[in-house]
C-alpha cells in the first residue's frame, strides 16, 4: 500500500473514496439536486469521438500555452475549490504540484491557507472571488491579494444556493469542537491513514477561511462566510466592471454558458472566461459545457481567452475542447481526486497522465502541436451542441 502510482482519474477516484471518511468524499463528489448537470459535463465528452491518422505523425507535439499572460507547461490549469479537509497541507500541496508541473493555480477565496502561502508555493497563483460582502470588503481582499503577488484574479458568479442532493449531502461541521470529533470518530476510525496524516501534524483543519478578511484579523469559518455571502446583494455587470478595474490586471470571468452573457464579459474588459456551469455544483440542468464551448469559442474566442472546465477527466478530453475552441481548460474533481489519494504526488500523478493522454491523442490525430487541433479531429454526433442565449 502506500502512494503509488495510478494510471487514470478513475483509479485515483476509487483510491480516494477508500481513504477519505465517508463524509469528506462526499464534499469532493459535490453536484446538486439530481445531478444530471454533473453527469452531463462527463458524459457529452463520451459522445466525442476521433478522428485518427496512421502515417506521418509528429516526432514531437508541443502542449505548452499561456493564459492569463502565463506560461504553462500543458493547457491544464488548477481550478479553484472551496476548503477541503482532504489533506492537511490542502491547496499548499496542491500548489506545489502545479509548480513541479509548470502550470497555474486557481486559489478559492473559500480555501483554507492563506494566499501569501500559497504565491510563495506557486507564484502562478491567480486568486479566485466570489461577491461577498459589500465593495470595501471586495477592494480589500483584492488589494490583499496584489500585495500577495497573485497573478490575476478570477471572479466567479455562478452560484445560486442550491441546496440538496438526491443521493445526500454530507455532514460538514463549523468548527472541529470535541463534540464533533467524538460524532465523526467512526468515520475517521474507518479511515486510519487519513486520520493518520492529520495526527502527524498535531491539529485538525479548523474549516476558516482567512483569504476573506485581512491578515492577522480573526479568522471566519467556512459556513460564517458562506452565510455572509449569501446575505450579499447579487452583482450588476456594473460591479463586474467595477471589479475589472478595481483588480487592473488580468481578469477571468468564470461561469460563462451563454454568448449574451459572454458578450458582457467582453464590454466589461475581461480578459478570459472560464466556460463554466461549477462543475454542475449550480443550476442543475444547465447543459454540460463541451456542449456549450463552440458557440461561445465561436462569438468571442477571437476577442478574450476562453478557456473551459467542467467534466475533464482525461488528456483526450483537454484534447476535445481545444479541437473546440478552448485556449485551455481547469480541472476540479480530477486533482481533488490525486489530492484525496496520495497528496501532493496524487496532483502530479493526475496532471502527468492527462499530459501524457493529450500528447497520445496529438500523435494519434497527427498533429505536432495543440494549436492544430480542430472540430475535423472529432466525430461530433448531430445535435451535440447547445446554443445559449444568442
Ligand atoms: C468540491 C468543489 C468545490 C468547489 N469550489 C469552488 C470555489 O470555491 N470557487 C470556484 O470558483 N469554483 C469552485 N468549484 C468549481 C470548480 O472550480 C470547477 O468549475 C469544477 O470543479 C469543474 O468541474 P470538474 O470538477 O468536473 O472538473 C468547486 C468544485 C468542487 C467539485
Amino acid at each position: 500500500m502506500g502512494n503509488e502510482w495510478f494510471e487514470t482519474v478513475a483509479v485515483a477516484q476509487r483510491r480516494a473514496r477508500k481513504r477519505l471518511p465517508k463524509s469528506v468524499y462526499g464534499a469532493l463528489v459535490a453536484g446538486s439536486e439530481k445531478g444530471v448537470t454533473a453527469r452531463d459535463n462527463v458524459e457529452a465528452f463520451s459522445e466525442l469521438g476521433f478522428a485518427p491518422r496512421v502515417a506521418g505523425l509528429p516526432t514531437y507535439r508541443e502542449i505548452s500555452t499561456t493564459v492569463m499572460g502565463q506560461e504553462i507547461s500543458l493547457p491544464v490549469v488548477i481550478s479553484p475549490t472551496g476548503v477541503q479537509a482532504v489533506h492537511p497541507d490542502g491547496e499548499l500541496a496542491v500548489a506545489r504540484a502545479a509548480a513541479n508541473r509548470g502550470t497555474a493555480m486557481g486559489l478559492s477565496s473559500f480555501a483554507s491557507k492563506p494566499i501569501e502561502d500559497v504565491v510563495a508555493a506557486n507564484p502562478k497563483t491567480f486568486f479566485q472571488m466570489y461577491w461577498v460582502g459589500d465593495r470595501d470588503a471586495m477592494a480589500a481582499r483584492m488589494e490583499r491579494a496584489r500585495k500577495a503577488g497573485a497573478a490575476a484574479l478570477i471572479a466567479t458568479l455562478d452560484w445560486s444556493f442550491a441546496f440538496g442532493r438526491d443521493w445526500g449531502s454530507p455532514h460538514i461541521p463549523e468548527r472541529m469542537t470535541l463534540r464533533e470529533m467524538i460524532r465523526m470518530a467512526p468515520e475517521g476510525l474507518s479511515r486510519p491513514r487519513w486520520l493518520f496524516e492529520f495526527a502527524k501534524t498535531g491539529r485538525f483543519s479548523d474549516l476558516t477561511v482567512p483569504n476573506l478578511v485581512a491578515p492577522g484579523e480573526v479568522l471566519p469559518t467556512f459556513f460564517g462566510a458562506y452565510g455572509q455571502w449569501q446575505g450579499s446583494a447579487p452583482p450588476s455587470w456594473d460591479d463586474v466592471a467595477w471589479l475589472r478595474e478595481q483588480w487592473g490586471g488580468k481578469f477571468m470571468l468564470k461561469g460563462v454558458t451563454r454568448i449574451d452573457d459572454a458578450k458582457r464579459a467582453v464590454d466589461a474588459g475581461v480578459t478570459a472566461i472560464s466556460v463554466s456551469n461549477h462543475g454542475g455544483n449550480n443550476l442543475d440542468g444547465t447543459p454540460a459545457t463541451i456542449r456549450l464551448l463552440p458557440d461561445i469559442a465561436g462569438a468571442v474566442g477571437d476577442q478574450v481567452e476562453v478557456p473551459m472546465d467542467g467534466g475533464v477527466r482525461r488528456g483526450s478530453d483537454v484534447a476535445k475542447a481545444l479541437a473546440l475552441g478552448a485556449r485551455a481548460v481547469m480541472i476540479g474533481r480530477a486533482y481533488l481526486w490525486g489530492l484525496g489519494a496520495a497528496g501532493q504526488a496524487g496532483v502530479e500523478n493526475v496532471l502527468g497522465l492527462i499530459r501524457g493522454g493529450l500528447d497520445a491523442a496529438l500523435l494519434g490525430l497527427g498533429h505536432s502541436s495543440t494549436s492544430q487541433l480542430n472540430p475535423e479531429d472529432l466525430v461530433i454526433p448531430p445535435g451535440f451542441t447547445r446554443r445559449l442565449g444568442g
